[in-house]
């Protein structure tokens, strides 16, 4: 492992000396905001889409000025740089910062300012190939809450899902809204592939507005995969021919079980290769190499 530099409000320093004040808001009432990314070849990948995402969340929560997207991809840069790292995974945490004891946003002057990065090695070839096994988590998202569309530091809806897949012997679980309709996954966006249209479950179902769910969206349009976004029931995902999850890091995972049954012939279909490959080819040369009329 290299040096793990972090950068805290202006300063690269030790992870291991890093601190925030005890009356954090982001600490004491998961008041803060986070974006975890990835860097390909010490390049972040969509790096100004995840500050957009940032800013647009901290102005929902009513946070007080933030630093620019220059400073904050700055610091970015700066961790990658410091830790040496090319192939990285990274976390930058905005919180409300240090206030009254007495719980009062307004007393919050100075949003602390985290970046973490750490070596990433990618998932193996097999598990893509095998694909993701889901269950049904108890855990649900409401969508009338402004909540479920952030990715707020508040995120143990998100962490509880997670250890009941983990119970399970799953490797994701999914996640559904008050409704009993499809929301998203515990810390990705899910799609499901039927009769060869592709369906992703509408913002209002109540998920996060994933950075790779619009990427997938709008690759499937460059391949002419026609896109339905949709309010969908898990039944939906029982009788889908594919499925997949998507997150910055893992990119797209196909979902080949769910609830111990196989989603579709149970391995990654021809739909969902299509996009990995494109989803590739989008990293890697910053185009899919197709566009729109090329169909
Ligand atoms: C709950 C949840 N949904 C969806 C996503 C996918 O978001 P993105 O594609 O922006 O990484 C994440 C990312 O971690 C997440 O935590």
């Amino acid at each position: 492992m290299g040096p793990d530099i972090a950068y805290l409000n202006g300063d690269l320093q030790p992870l291991a000396q890093t601190r925030i004040s005890p009356l954090d808001y982001g600490f004491l009432y998961g008041y803060g905001l986070f974006e975890t990314m990835r860097a390909y070849g010490g390049r972040v990948f969509l790096l100004d889409t995840h500050l957009e995402r940032l800013y647009h969340s901290a102005e929902a929560l009513e946070f007080p000025p933030i630093p620019s997207a220059g400073e904050l991809s700055g610091a970015v840069t700066q961790v990658l740089a410091a830790n040496g790292l090319k192939e990285a995974r990274i976390r930058l945490t905005v919180s409300l910062g240090e206030g009254d004891m007495v719980p009062n946003p307004a007393t919050c002057k100075n949003p602390s300012v985290l970046v973490t990065a750490r070596q990433y090695t990618p998932i193996s070839r097999e598990t893509y190939a095998r694909g993701y096994s889901t269950i049904l988590s108890t855990v649900r998202r409401d969508s009338a809450s402004v909540l479920s569309r952030l990715k707020t530091c508040n995120y143990l809806g998100g962490l509880l899902a997670r250890q009941e897949a983990r119970r399970a012997g799953a490797d994701e679980a999914v996640v559904l809204n008050e409704k009993g309709m499809l929301a998203e996954c515990s810390a990705s966006n899910l799609f499901l592939v039927t009769d060869d249209l592709l369906y992703t479950p509408t913002v209002e179902s109540g998920l996060l507005p994933g950075i790779t769910r619009q990427t997938v969206v709008e690759i499937a349009g460059q391949l002419g995969i026609a896109v339905k976004v949709e309010e969908l029931s898990p039944e939906a995902l029982e009788k889908a021919d594919e499925a997949f999850v998507t997150n910055s890091i893992m990119e797209i995972m196909p979902l080949t079980s769910y609830e111990g049954a196989l989603v579709g012939e149970g391995k990654p279909g021809p739909v969902t290769l299509r996009l990995m490959a494109a989803y590739s080819r989008l990293v890697a040369t910053g185009s899919t190499g197709l566009h729109a009329c090329e169909r």
